[in-house]
C-alpha cells in the first residue's frame, strides 16, 4: 500500500473518576462501572512518526519523554502493542518514534497513564483511518477508547469529554466494559465548567502500582459488596447530575474516594497511599465547608494528591481559601488549576 511514512500528533487529557474503577479481570475488563470528568489542562502531547520497514517480524519503536530516550517505558508499550495488534494489524509494518510530553510536572503523582495511553491510541487510530477513510467519527472514538483501555483501563475515559462512563451497568444505556461512552443523560448547569484544583501533596513514586492494587481486589473480603455498591452509586448519581444537587454530589464523590482507599487498607497485603497532609487537607476542606456552606469537595486517585472539585460560580472564594490555607500542605507549594474538559484533539 501507499502509506509509507508520516507523522501524527494528538493531545489527550487526563481524567478524574467520581465513581472509581478498582478491580479488573481478564483483558482489562473492569469489575465495576466508573464515571469520570475529563480534564482540560492536564494533558499528554504525543507525536508519532511512522516509517515503513522492510520486515514485519517484530515491533520496532523508540520512546522519548521531553526529548530524552526512555527505554524503561518500552515494556509497557510492547505489552500494549501485543494486546492491540489484532485490531490494528499494521503495527509490525512500521518503525515508530514516539515523542511525548506532559503539561503537568513529571512524577507529580498525577497519573500520566490515562493521558499517555489515550494519546498513543489516538495516533495509531489516525493511521488506521488512512486505510479506512470511510470510518465515522463515532466508530473512531469508540475503537480508540477500546484500544486505550488495553493500554491502561482508565485511559478509555480520556478520548472524549466531558463526563464519561466505562463499565456495563443497568442504569446507563449502552454502557460497555469494552470502551467508554459519553454520559447519555441530562447534566445540570451547576456542573458546567466544574473546577478541579489538584494539590500535589507527594511527588514520590507510589509504593504500590495500580496494577497491583487492581489484583488485590481478587479475593478481597469486601470485593463483592464494593462492586455492587459502585453499580448502586451509578444509579444514585443520575438524579444528582440531573437536578444539580451539589451537596449530594459531594457526599457521593467523597464517599467513593474514601472507599477506594479503604479497599487498599483492607486488602492483603494492605497499604496506605494517603499522607499526613492528605488528611490535613481533607479536614480543612470539611471545616471550611461547614463554616461557609460553599460546595467544595474532594476526591482522591490512587495516590496522596487531593483533587478539590467545586462549581465555577464559587471559584473566587474557594481558590482564595486554597491559596491561603491549603497550598502550605503541598510539596513545594505546587498545585494545578484544572477544570472539566472536552476531550482529545489532533494537532
Ligand atoms: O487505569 P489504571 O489501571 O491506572 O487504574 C486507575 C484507577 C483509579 O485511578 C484509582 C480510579 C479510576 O477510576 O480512575
Amino acid at each position: 500500500n501507499s502509506v509509507e511514512n508520516g507523522t501524527v500528533t494528538w493531545e489527550s487529557p487526563s481524567n478524574i473518576a467520581l465513581i472509581k474503577y478498582w478491580g479488573k479481570r481478564d483483558l482489562q475488563i473492569p469489575e465495576n462501572p466508573s464515571i469520570s470528568f475529563t480534564l482540560s489542562e492536564c494533558k499528554t502531547i504525543t507525536k508519532l512518526t511512522y516509517t515503513k520497514k522492510n520486515d514485519t517480524k517484530d515491533f520496532s519503536f523508540d520512546v522519548f519523554l521531553d526529548g530524552d530516550k526512555k527505554d524503561d517505558f518500552k515494556p509497557k508499550i510492547e505489552t500494549f502493542f501485543k494486546r492491540i495488534e489484532v485490531y490494528v494489524p499494521f503495527l509490525k509494518d512500521y518503525h515508530f518514534t514516539i515523542e511525548t510530553k506532559n503539561t503537568f510536572p513529571h512524577s507529580s503523582g498525577i497519573a500520566s497513564s490515562a493521558s499517555g495511553m489515550s494519546a498513543l491510541a489516538l495516533c495509531l487510530m489516525r493511521i488506521e483511518r488512512l486505510f479506512n477513510s470511510e470510518m465515522s467519527n463515532t466508530f473512531f472514538n469508540q475503537k480508540t477508547s477500546f484500544l486505550a483501555r488495553l493500554g491502561s483501563g482508565s485511559a478509555c475515559r480520556s478520548i472524549e469529554g466531558n463526563l464519561i462512563v466505562w463499565g456495563a451497568t443497568k442504569s446507563i444505556e449502552n454502557s460497555s466494559d469494552l470502551f467508554g461512552i459519553k454520559y447519555p443523560y441530562k447534566v445540570h448547569d451547576n456542573f458546567k465548567n466544574y473546577q478541579d484544583t489538584i494539590l500535589l501533596i507527594d511527588k514520590g513514586e507510589k509504593q504500590v502500582s495500580s496494577t497491583v492494587g487492581h489484583q488485590l481486589m481478587h479475593g478481597h473480603p469486601f470485593a463483592k459488596e464494593r462492586f455492587a455498591q459502585a453499580h448502586d452509586n451509578m444509579e444514585t448519581l443520575k438524579p444528582i447530575l440531573e437536578t444539580g444537587d451539589l451537596n449530594a454530589f459531594i457526599n457521593l464523590m467523597e464517599s467513593e474516594a474514601l472507599t477506594l482507599h479503604a479497599m487498599m487498607m483492607t486488602s492483603n497485603p494492605y497499604f496506605i497511599l494517603m499522607k499526613p497532609n492528605t488528611l490535613e487537607v481533607i479536614n480543612r476542606i470539611w471545616k471550611f465547608r461547614t463554616e461557609t456552606g460553599l460546595h467544595i469537595g474532594f476526591t482522591l486517585d490512587a495516590g496522596a494528591n487531593v483533587h478539590i472539585l467545586y462549581p465555577q460560580s464559587e471559584k473566587a472564594q474557594i481558590l482564595e481559601f486554597i491559596e491561603n490555607e491549603l497550598v502550605a500542605y503541598c510539596k513545594n507549594g505546587e498545585y494545578i488549576c484544572d477544570q472539566i474538559g472536552l476531550g482529545a484533539n489532533q494537532i
